[in-house]
């Protein structure tokens, strides 16, 4: 997506065919600044500090830094040692260990001297394969924006809210809930997006507001416990969020309070819909309430915010008593039963066990 009118994606090859760089997200809104993530190491440290982040764009650094280890040490050890470094970036986001095995499934039976080239191919391909799944997800996406305009809103502009960022900072580019929002706005029927900021690390209000604005959509930031009153006062049409994993049973887990906007929506009424790409789907997990691994991070995320200052420099300040103890639970996951539909590459689809096994058959069966 555009950045000041030039073309952008969250991570790319450079023209050298071998340097990998990377928007940091860390910096964003208030400063935009390129990455070099040099080797494995740094493609570890940049998923695990949120360098990048957002599911589809961890599974593809996770793939790219297979293939920036490659360079280094193309031996079977070689490659298991950059897997088992790289798996354990980050717990939530199944993605992660999807593009690692699918890195491993086409590296592993080469002979050592093709591997890294082998590596940058599959893992350009993994980047090109999101930006053309997300695109259909918008297609799909799309269509219920259409019928709520056509049907409920003429002439108006449709609520949807949005929680964390599932936007094309989080994928390799479109996003997976801003997909539709976005091909809405670019066929001229008017959207607003209510943006959750997203406590404690604020996507929303610092990356998903950013993208928004720079693609001239328009939207409205909100402290995260607003949405609930919105929905009762009828000022969302829809709710569409990401997520960092589905459950074969349809449970889906995302970014913290996510569920809490589920409960919100079923009690008012709204759809709640959920945008994924197919390898956010883990069929080998039967219940995602009980066994989803929730991420908790450090509690200076939840005890300090970081802004910048009215004179302009960026400052970090703690916001909690000093004594107090603070928890941070990354995710949480929101029961099917509260998921109107599952938007993906393949269309909207109900969030059950059975529906997701006919929609993605091969998937299914290679989990058994
Ligand atoms: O902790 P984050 O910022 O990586 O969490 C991101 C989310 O929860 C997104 O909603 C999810 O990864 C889907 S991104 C298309």
């Amino acid at each position: 997506m555009k950045v000041d009118g030039k073309h952008f994606r969250s991570i790319w090859l450079e023209p050298d065919g071998w340097s990998v760089s990377a928007i940091d997200q860390r910096r964003l809104p208030h400063e935009f600044v390129v990455a070099e993530i040099p080797n494995a190491e740094a493609a570890s440290e940049a998923i695990s500090t949120m360098l990048v982040r957002g599911a589809p764009l961890i599974g593809a650094t996770a793939a790219y830094g297979m293939a920036l280890a490659m360079r280094d040490d193309r031996s079977d050890a070689g490659l298991d040692r950059a897997y088992e470094m790289l798996v354990k970036a980050r717990p939530t986001a199944v993605n992660l260990k999807w593009a690692l095995d699918e890195m491993m499934r086409v590296l592993r039976r080469l002979p050592p001297s093709s591997r890294a080239q082998a590596a940058y191919a599959r893992a350009s391909e993994i980047a090109e394969e999101d930006v053309a799944i997300n695109r259909e997800i918008g297609r799909h996406g799309l269509t219920l924006i259409e019928t709520i305009a056509e049907t409920k809103k003429p002439g108006e502009a449709v609520n949807v809210l949005t929680h964390c960022n599932a936007g094309w900072l989080a994928t390799v580019d479109w996003g997976t809930a801003t997909s539709p929002i976005y091909q809405a706005h670019d066929r001229g029927i008017p959207v607003h997006v209510w943006v959750d900021e997203t406590r404690p690390r604020n996507q929303g209000a610092s990356l998903t507001a950013w993208e928004l604005g720079h693609h001239g959509v328009p939207h409205t930031v909100i402290a995260d416990n607003t949405g609930g009153h919105l929905m009762q006062h009828r000022m969302v049409d829809l709710v569409i969020v990401g997520t960092d994993r589905v459950a074969a049973n349809g449970d889906v887990c995302n970014k913290i309070g996510t569920y809490l906007k589920a409960l919100a929506a079923r009690d008012n009424g709204v759809p709640f819909y959920v945008a994924l790409p197919s390898p956010t789907i883990d069929f080998r997990i039967n219940d995602g309430v009980a066994e989803i691994p929730i991420e908790q991070r450090e509690a200076s995320e939840v005890t300090e915010m970081t802004g910048r200052t009215r004179d302009g420099r960026i400052e970090t300040v703690r916001v909690v008593p000093r004594d107090s103890q603070a928890a941070n639970y990354a995710f949480d996951v929101t029961p099917a039963r509260l998921v109107t539909g599952l938007i993906t590459e393949r269309g909207v689809f109900a969030a059950n066990r059975a529906a997701l096994a006919i929609a993605f058959p091969e998937s299914a069966a290679a989990s058994q």
